[in-house]
């Protein structure tokens, strides 16, 4: 399955999720890479991760985009030649791309039991209490994508998600929360919303107006 949906975040926030059902050769043949990306593509160990990264092709096609209208920073961070603001996110069976009018920063993660393993290093357990197991995972793994998210959005060197980005507590039914960044004598308030998809989580970082 391609495209499986555009959801419209906000007025002017569109998230864009690929399903990657095709094969590599499937992807690979339908899209035009730049020499820089061919190169990138050929150094990546796994299939899955190239079949991310050519399936994020495919979306910025669907919005009206190329390879050649992307560029990196020298941290990684992807921007448009257009100046419209874009995150990115592939985690094995799905990829997203946001693409707004705002700095955005988008997480995609799958639901995995290892994430709650490790929630006392990244998050406030406090956050944990009185949830069922299920409802325990998927919230810690949305506060995982919250910290990816605001990461993606600073895109700072020393940022640290256990010392410098708190989640404020949340409903995991109102899909929505905040967050603050704690960084440099600074503190950033985000506005962060959230989705299911299958067993991914997506979440998407906006900085507070
Ligand atoms: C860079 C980072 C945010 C990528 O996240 P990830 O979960 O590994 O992978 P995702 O699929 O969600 O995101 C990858 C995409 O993020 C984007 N990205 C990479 N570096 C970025 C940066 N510095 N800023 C914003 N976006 C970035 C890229 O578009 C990349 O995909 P592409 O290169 O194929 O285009 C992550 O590896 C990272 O460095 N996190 C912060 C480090 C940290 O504190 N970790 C945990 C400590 S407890």
């Amino acid at each position: 399955m391609p495209l499986l949906k555009i959801i419209e975040l906000n007025q002017n926030t569109q998230l864009l999720v690929w399903k990657i059902a095709e094969s590599f050769d499937e992807l690979f043949n339908s899209v035009a890479l730049k020499e820089v990306s061919l190169a990138r593509l050929e150094s990546m160990k796994s299939e899955s991760h190239q079949k991310g990264f050519l399936s994020v092709r495919r979306l910025l096609a669907t919005a009206g985009y190329t390879d050649f209208d992307l560029y990196y920073d020298e941290f990684g961070k992807p921007h448009l030649k257009d100046n419209k603001h874009i995150s990115i996110s592939h985690s094995h069976a799905f990829s997203v791309i946001a693409l707004s009018d705002e700095i955005i920063g988008v997480d995609l993660e799958q639901l995995k039991e290892k994430t709650l393993k490790i929630a006392p290093r990244f998050m406030d357990i406090a956050h944990l209490e009185n949830l069922s197991d299920e409802n325990r995972l998927r919230k810690a793994t949305v506060v995982w994508g919250i910290k990816e998210g605001v990461f993606k959005i600073k895109n700072e060197k020393g940022i640290s998600f256990p010392d410098h980005i708190f989640e404020h507590d949340f409903d995991l039914k109102d899909q929505k929360c905040t967050a603050e960044l704690r960084f440099n004598n600074r503190v950033e308030y985000f506005d962060i919303l959230f989705d299911f998809i299958e067993d991914y989580v997506f979440v998407c970082a906006f900085e507070k107006k």
